[in-house]
């Protein structure tokens, strides 16, 4: 079996998921190529492959916008010819509610004639909203292990399955796709503070949507921003202000290696749910 994978990831996250998932799946004779999704490049076509793993993070319970764009540029499917496709997303909290992200991609997959045969959800740290400890970046990363050992498996079976997504929880996701309308405005208010910025232009390189320009040796922000965070995260001197969102900012890279979390510390935030996730990925 061979894949051709697309993840679109803000900070990493996805991508570190992605990867494991396929060097896992690699175990069980699935070859596998991963392209970036990046605004103004075009990856290889899923022509000659036999289905297709289609990465990303949760935005506000929806797929991001550049990950419903990207799903325009696949070519459409002649007739009884279906693709398979394999949705995988990571998140921050392990909520039911990010199930509805998969509606939209699924649909808009169908239009082309491909088939979403399953879906994989994974839980990372946060990259907005407020930082998790390194000690549940590592819990975390260890429950993501046991369930890539388990959905590997699925994936070179060719199985999978779909979660249910009730009226409410897609009302709720349909509201909040008000995202991305607002993600453009906003991000183009995203500032560098000027003695913090030293011109590294790291930002404008990590930037997935190519919306920073580095101008006098200082960045610019466009109108094609989807919010990945990816600028500010990265950031090396934690120079980027996120405008609205900066109340929010987190920036720096998790450790995933150290110490695991105990069930006493794990966040407060969502703790049912946490824990919930890590006993049933048997952590
Ligand atoms: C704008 C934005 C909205 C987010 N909304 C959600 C959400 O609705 N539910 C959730 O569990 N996590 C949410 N997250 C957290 C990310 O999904 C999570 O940290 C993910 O692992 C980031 O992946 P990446 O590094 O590949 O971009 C959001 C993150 C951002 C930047
Ligand atoms: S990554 Fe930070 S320091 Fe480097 S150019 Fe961008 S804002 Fe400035
Ligand atoms: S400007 Fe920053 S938040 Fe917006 S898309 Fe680019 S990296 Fe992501």
């Amino acid at each position: 079996m061979r894949l051709i994978a697309y993840v679109f990831s803000g900070t990493g996250n996805t991508r570190r998921v992605c990867e494991a998932l396929l060097e896992e799946a690699k175990t069980h004779g699935v070859e596998s190529e991963l392209y970036a999704v990046r605004k103004g490049e075009t990856p290889p076509m899923p022509e000659g492959f036999d289905g297709i793993v289609l990465g990303y993070p949760v935005h506000a319970f929806n797929a991001p916008a550049s990950l419903l764009k990207f799903i325009k540029k696949l070519p459409k499917r002649k007739k009884g010819d279906k693709l398979p496709v394999w949705l995988m997303r990571s998140s921050g909290e392990p909520l039911r509610m990010n199930n509805a992200s998969g509606i939209l991609p699924a649909r808009r997959l169908k239009r082309r004639g491909y088939e979403v045969k399953g879906e994989f959800a994974y839980v990372m740290p946060y990259n907005i909203i407020f930082r998790h400890s390194d000690k549940m970046a590592a819990r975390m990363w260890q429950a993501n292990c046991n369930l890539i050992k388990r959905d590997a498996k699925t994936l070179a079976e060719g199985g999978g399955t779909r979660p249910r997504v009730g009226i409410f929880r897609r009302f709720v996701a349909f509201v909040l796709r008000i995202e991305h309308l607002a993600m453009p405005v906003i991000g183009k208010c995203f500032r560098a503070k000027k003695k913090k910025c030293i011109g590294c232009g790291k930002c404008a390189k990590v930037c997935p949507q190519g919306n920073i320009i580095i101008k006098n040796g200082k960045p610019k922000f466009g109108g094609s921003c989807v919010g990945c965070m990816g600028c500010a995260f990265s950031c090396p001197t934690d120079a980027i202000r996120t405008s609205l969102l900066n109340g929010w900012r987190v920036n720096g890279a998790y450790s995933f290696e150290g110490e695991a979390a105990t069930d006493e510390e794990v966040c407060k935030y969502c703790n049912k749910a946490y824990l919930r996730f890590f006993h049933e990925a048997g952590v």
